[in-house]
């Protein structure tokens, strides 16, 4: 904290990405004593503003109470402007900040590079920093965030510039997937209990279900989203590192030395085993509107007759000893009937229960863990029903994060993340080989469905969407239970 100086720039101050999420999570970060005492924010982008001006611009996204600390933390943010390619303009800066570095009397200057600009940038970005404001004195360190390219030969070319620049270990890509609490939980669940990973393979496993749902459109956000698609947006990469997790080999070691390595070699690997997804397997679906809401094609933002798909049901394979025969499914879409993202384990019949309880419904076990909104983990299991009845009902072993932990505070995940990057730890970053794996996965079937035009499904907003989904979830043998079970904690979110 005292030893050393540093110095974030926040590339692409005044965009979107920087206001909602790096900003707030910096501010969080000072509010909870995790940024160093030295430590200055410059934000650069192309638009002329003054500090003062450029303060006034993220105030309202800063929230908290404490108004002191609130008016440091702006203090601590400075602006300047300049292109994107421009040495000059970022040498400028540089040399600002190295007076103010030097002013602390510290040997050790660190900074880094938070990239909240378009990808198209990426590169020439990168090389100026590189070239006009890299540190001598200290650690240097560049955060990046999604699209990374939007197939597997785009990822290529933005790799091959990336990594002709920054060594691996000083670029961080963001997933913010992998800063939630509990995606970061699925190690210590998996690896330090004794119950989960006998029962975690095919043997006891029949399906596993991972869901994304919104119940907002795209909201003016259309022209970007137009171009990606619910494929791209979410399970290329948010669902398939959940997925990675879940389904990965125990890796060497899950801390100490070398583990962001660790851990990701097991991605990789993992990765490595799925097949490429296919249409057969795949439902897309786009949203229509309704009395009170727009559809996605009357987004002024979406061009006309857009096939992009806002709803994608897809089965992912993965071929190893482990999981052979046990579909994932991802599930994912915008304009739905609620916010919900969560991983669903459906577990096997138990063994004879059909024989030693003759003419009773027992429903399968299924382990949940609930991402968002209200994290959670619970696991359905049966019981008889209380009372005089002898019926095996479907109950729950429940872990409410709010209840059980209900004076923890639970960072944003972009705050975790760059904490992590502050203390140079890799494993919640995806590493290049990871994304190039994901990209095989994914690029047969996105290639087919532009090429082909495919004509998504509609589904009304609001809806669960496409029937057809449910249709292709239940044919990879996801038994859905007709009973009144419903997860008691749900009612009062
Ligand atoms: C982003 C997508 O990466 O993740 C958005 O681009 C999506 O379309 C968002 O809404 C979801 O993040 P969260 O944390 O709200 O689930």
């Amino acid at each position: 904290h005292m030893k050393e100086s540093l110095s974030i720039f926040v590339l692409g101050a005044s965009g979107d990405l920087a206001k909602k999420k790096t900003y707030p999570s910096l501010l969080e970060l000072y509010l909870h004593d995790h940024l160093p005492t030295h430590t200055i924010i410059v934000g650069y982008a192309r638009s002329p503003k003054t500090d003062a001006e450029f303060r006034a611009s993220i105030e309202s996204y800063l929230k908290t109470d404490d108004k002191n600390k609130k008016t440091q933390f702006l203090n601590m943010c400075l602006y300047r402007s300049g292109g994107y390619d421009s040495i000059k303009a970022m040498r400028a800066v540089s040399a600002e900040m190295l007076v103010l570095e030097q002013e602390t009397g510290l040997a050790v200057q660190n900074r880094l590079f938070y990239f909240a600009i378009p990808p198209n940038v990426f590169i020439p970005t990168g090389r100026t920093v590189k070239e006009a404001a890299y540190s001598t004195r200290g650690w240097n360190r560049v955060v990046v965030e999604k699209p990374f390219g939007h197939d597997l030969p785009s990822f290529n070319e933005m790799s091959l510039g990336m990594n002709a620049i920054f060594p691996e270990d000083e670029i961080y890509r963001i997933d913010h997937y992998l800063g939630k609490e509990m995606v970061q939980n699925l190690l210590v669940l998996r690896f330090a209990n004794v119950n989960f990973e006998p029962v975690w393979n095919s043997h006891h496993i029949s399906s596993v279900v991972i869901t994304f749902k919104e119940d907002i459109g795209t909201q003016g956000r259309g022209g970007y989203f137009d171009s990606y698609g619910i494929i791209r947006d979410v399970m290329q990469n948010h669902l398939l590192q959940v997925l990675s997790l879940i389904a990965m080999e125990p890796p060497v070691r899950c801390a100490g030395d070398n583990f962001a390595d660790h851990v990701r070699d097991e991605k990789v690997k993992l990765l490595r085993c799925i097949e490429p997804i296919t249409l057969a397997d795949t439902v897309l679906g786009q949203y229509v509107g309704n009395d009170k809401e727009e559809g996605y094609l009357d987004d002024k933002t979406v061009p006309q007759g857009s096939v992009t798909p806002t709803f994608a049901t897809t089965v992912l394979r993965i071929k190893n000893t482990r999981w052979d025969g046990v579909p994932f499914i991802m599930k994912a879409g915008k304009a739905l009937n609620e916010r919900k993202a969560e991983v669903r384990i459906q577990f096997k019949p138990a063994p004879g229960a059909s024989h030693m309880f003759p003419n009773i419904d027992i429903p399968r076990n299924e382990l949940v863990l609930r991402l968002q909104p209200q994290e959670a983990m619970y696991m359905k299991t049966n019981v008889k029903s209380p009372g005089l009845n002898t019926v095996a009902v479907s109950s729950e072993l429940d872990l409410t994060y709010h209840e059980r932990y209900a004076n923890t505070h639970m960072p944003e995940a972009y705050t975790r993340l760059i904490l992590d990057v502050l203390h140079g730890k890799q494993a919640a970053f995806v590493r290049d080989d990871e994304l190039r794996a994901a990209w095989e996965i994914f690029t047969p079937l996105l290639h087919k469905i532009e090429e082909e035009k495919i004509q998504p499904l509609p589904y009304a907003f609001g809806s669960r969407g496409p029937p057809e989904s449910d249709a292709l979830v239940e044919s990879n043998g996801f038994v859905y239970h007709q009973g009144d079970y419903t997860w008691a904690k749900s009612r009062s979110t």
